[in-house]
């Protein structure tokens, strides 16, 4: 059985769970797809595909919800989802089967794990999530891939793909995603401290959204920016600030105490 994981991962969290849950599922062989990389994966030769993601203010980040629909028509295609939060799963996995069922995949299962907060406005208010996942929620995780290890299995034997009920929880139920007119009014203008700018390109680089234009020091484009804050998180000389956030409130990649619990050694 081969697994073809596409993942949308903007400061690691996702891309490191997404290992962490191959390793699990050691009875199939895995590849992973950079959904980033913005071009469309070959879906042909992999039994099953996993869709993961991180939650951008309760729902589908734009660029994740791009990619979904531009994937080609299924016909019973197997598909599990994946997603990691910092505060609240929101409607993430119950849009992305909505999606994905759409397009006809079989959607056997989902799961969303807790991870420590890459939001730079709750970062910077001191709501890390640093614990997250707790010891529970690592075993919910684990339980997470025995089910899915399970399904592998009776696809194997030559069950038919059955699909899975998502359920909301009841905040997710209860909160809607924002529109993009508020997360962006939220977010405030970004600006570039001059001083502290040295031009490496880094926020263009990672910047989806083609939101910041060749300008030195960068200039941001606020039709095009989706106030996913990659930038401002990934920017090595810390240059890039709001009116909310300046010089802290960074996540730019997994926090050392993620990493150490879903690494697995190797036996
Ligand atoms: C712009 C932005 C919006 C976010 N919105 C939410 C949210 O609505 N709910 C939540 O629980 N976490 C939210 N997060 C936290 C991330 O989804 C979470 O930390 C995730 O693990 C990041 O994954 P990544 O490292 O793969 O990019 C947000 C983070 C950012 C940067």
């Amino acid at each position: 059985m081969k697994i073809l994981f596409c993942y949308h991962s903007q400061s690691g969290n996702t891309a490191l769970a997404c290992r962490a849950l191959g390793q699990r599922l050691n009875s199939a062989s895995w590849d992973f797809f950079d959904v980033a990389k913005g071009s469309l994966p070959d879906l042909h030769s992999y039994d099953l595909i996993g869709f993961a993601t991180w939650t951008y203010y309760l729902a589908l980040p734009p660029f994740f919800e791009e990619f979904l629909s531009r994937l080609p028509e299924q016909n019973g295609k197997p598909a599990f989802m994946f997603s990691t939060f910092g505060v609240m799963a929101g409607q993430v996995l119950v849009r992305m089967k909505k999606m994905l069922t759409a397009k006809g995949f079989v959607v056997l299962d989902g799961y969303s794990l807790h991870v420590p907060e890459s939001y730079p406005v709750y970062i910077a208010q001191d709501v890390h999530s640093l614990e997250a996942p707790t010891p529970q929620e690592m075993t919910g995780f684990d339980g997470f891939a025995a089910r899915m290890a399970g399904r592998l299995e009776r696809i194997r034997a030559g069950a038919a793909p059955q699909p899975a009920k998502i359920k909301l929880d009841i905040f997710s139920r209860l909160i809607s995603p924002a529109s993009l007119k508020k997360i962006r009014r939220d977010m405030g203008p970004l600006t570039v401290d001059s001083a502290l700018c040295d031009g490496c390109g880094i926020c263009r680089q990672v910047c989806l959204y083609d939101a910041i234009d060749s300008a030195m020091p960068p200039v941001f484009l606020p039709d095009k920016c989706k106030g996913c804050w990659a930038c401002f998180s990934h920017c090595p000389q810390k240059a890039i600030y709001t009116g909310k956030v300046r010089g802290q409130g960074h996540y730019p990649q997994p926090a050392a105490a993620l990493t150490a619990k879903l690494t697995m050694t190797e036996q």
